[in-house]
């Protein structure tokens, strides 16, 4: 049943495991003393998401995780990607620590060694406290120093036992999207903040990896970014300079400074911007790291865009290409590519794959069942490309599915589904997927396998 994928080239002890994100699951949005993000407060402006959702219910997990884990046995995976709400934990940002909120991901991540599940922990998937954009948020150098204090506090609640830690989610969201395309929270479009907000993420990240590992000394502290294949459109010298730049956008910007090569001097100059630099932040930043996380989704086709904003460049949408209901082009190469890119020209030692998934408009039978070939061809044909990796020298760890379950996707609300379960927002009753079955029946086989080569 998996002639596709290369299953003995993957480690015995690959992680298989689903992923979420606490703004996207937990709805109980003003419960036990949590306070605003600005996801509550973008999510609540008229005409940013589609349909006017929010997450305030999203998939209430904050009351049924013990039934997400429950599937998540089902499913038969060994490890869960989760992230801490900043806002439940330190609801002003900084200063005073929330108990209730401490307390919820406490049991959360005993429950999940109870059943055998290895938690990793992300400390920053886009929830910044609203007390702290009131404050200036992620442009302001304070606001890095904030997450590594809030970082400090949940590696010494949670480190006895979580040992997988992520300091951010693709922060090029977060920066470009967020603070200079506008269609994330905060919803900005100022070329000058969003280069200061990737910026004061990344010392955030380096601040707070200086934190965890104060705290959990066995910690393994990594980074979550979202990288991209990236072509030319055309062999015209101007696209293929474009391609460049957009690789220099996505790619570039996000993994040389976490790797002691400071941020991209040609980057620097399509931004001109004045990078808000003290003595010493390129050496936190460029804190070791004991992996890398990669979220692959799409390839980039891209072309030069003269009059555009920085970096000039504009997407191509290629005709006669297979898609995902996010209109994102499949191409399970890009994995492979990226992989392996890791490896050779950043030294990569240990990889997890932290994201990967597809969202198609699912179909639900009279019967309640759910069949969803794409998804799962997409998820096969990944996971194959990952092998390949593999087999080529990459060193992948483990495989987080995008998403366990369906929930709040950001602006597009909650129309795109990820899930390998289906969740009835209405009965906010989850039913496990064809691809989730397919899911559980590569896991088991792999370690099956696994289990008897040891
Ligand atoms: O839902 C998101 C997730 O929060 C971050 N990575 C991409 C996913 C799909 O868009």
């Amino acid at each position: 049943m998996s002639e596709r994928i290369d299953l003995a080239a993957l480690p015995q002890d690959f992680l298989w495991g689903t992923a979420t994100a606490a703004y996207q699951i937990e709805g109980a949005v003003a419960e036990d003393g949590r306070a605003p993000s600005i996801w509550d407060t973008f999510s609540h402006t008229p005409g940013k998401i589609a349909n006017d959702d929010n997450g305030d219910v999203a998939c209430d997990h904050y009351h049924r995780w013990r039934e997400d884990i429950a599937l998540m046995r089902q499913l038969g995976v060994n490890a869960y990607r989760l992230s801490v709400a900043w806002p439940r934990v330190i609801p002003g940002g900084t200063g005073a620590v929330n108990p209730k909120g401490l307390a919820f991901y406490d049991e959360l991540v005993d429950a999940l060694l109870a059943a055998e599940i290895t938690p990793t922990v992300t400390l920053y998937h886009w929830d910044l406290p609203q007390a702290l954009q009131d404050r200036g948020g992620w442009p302001e150098r304070d606001t890095a120093l904030a997450f590594a204090e809030y970082a400090a506090v949940v590696a010494d609640r949670l480190g006895d036992r979580v040992k997988l830690w992520a300091t951010l989610n693709e922060p090029s969201c977060s920066s470009w999207i967020g603070h200079l395309e506008g269609k994330m929270a905060p919803g900005w479009t100022d070329l000058t903040a969003a280069v200061r907000t990737s910026y004061h993420l990344l010392l955030g990240h380096g601040l707070a990896t200086r934190a965890i590992r104060a705290a959990v000394p066995d910690a393994q502290v990594g980074i979550v970014n979202n990288l991209s294949t990236v072509y030319a459109a055309t062999d015209r010298p101007e696209d293929q300079e474009a391609a460049r730049r957009h690789d220099g956008h996505v790619n570039r910007w996000w993994l040389d400074p976490v790797h002691g090569r400071g941020f991209p001097a040609d980057m620097r100059e399509v931004y001109g911007v004045e990078l808000p630099e003290q003595q010493g932040d390129l050496e936190t930043i460029a804190a070791p790291l004991d992996w890398l996380g990669l979220n692959y989704y799409f390839p980039a086709y891209v072309a030069d865009d003269p009059e555009g904003p920085a970096p000039r460049v504009r997407s191509v949408r290629r005709e006669d290409v297979p898609r995902t209901g996010m209109d994102w082009e499949i191409d399970a190469s890009g994995i492979e590519t990226l992989l392996l890119r890791l490896t050779e020209e950043y030294g990569a030692r240990k990889i997890y794959v932290t994201e990967n998934g597809s969202a198609f408009p699912d179909v639900v039978r009279p019967d309640g069942s759910i069949d969803d070939p794409e998804r799962q061809d997409y998820l096969e044909g990944h996971l194959a490309a990952c092998a390949s990796a593999v087999r080529k020298g990459a060193p992948l760890a483990g495989y987080f599915a995008w998403s366990l379950l369906d929930n709040f996707e950001w602006a597009y609300g909650y129309d795109k589904r990820f899930g390998l379960v289906h969740v009835d927002y209405r009965t906010q009753v989850r039913t496990i997927k064809g691809s989730g079955r397919r899911y559980a029946d590569i896991v088991r086989v792999h370690r099956g396998q696994a289990r008897r080569a040891a």
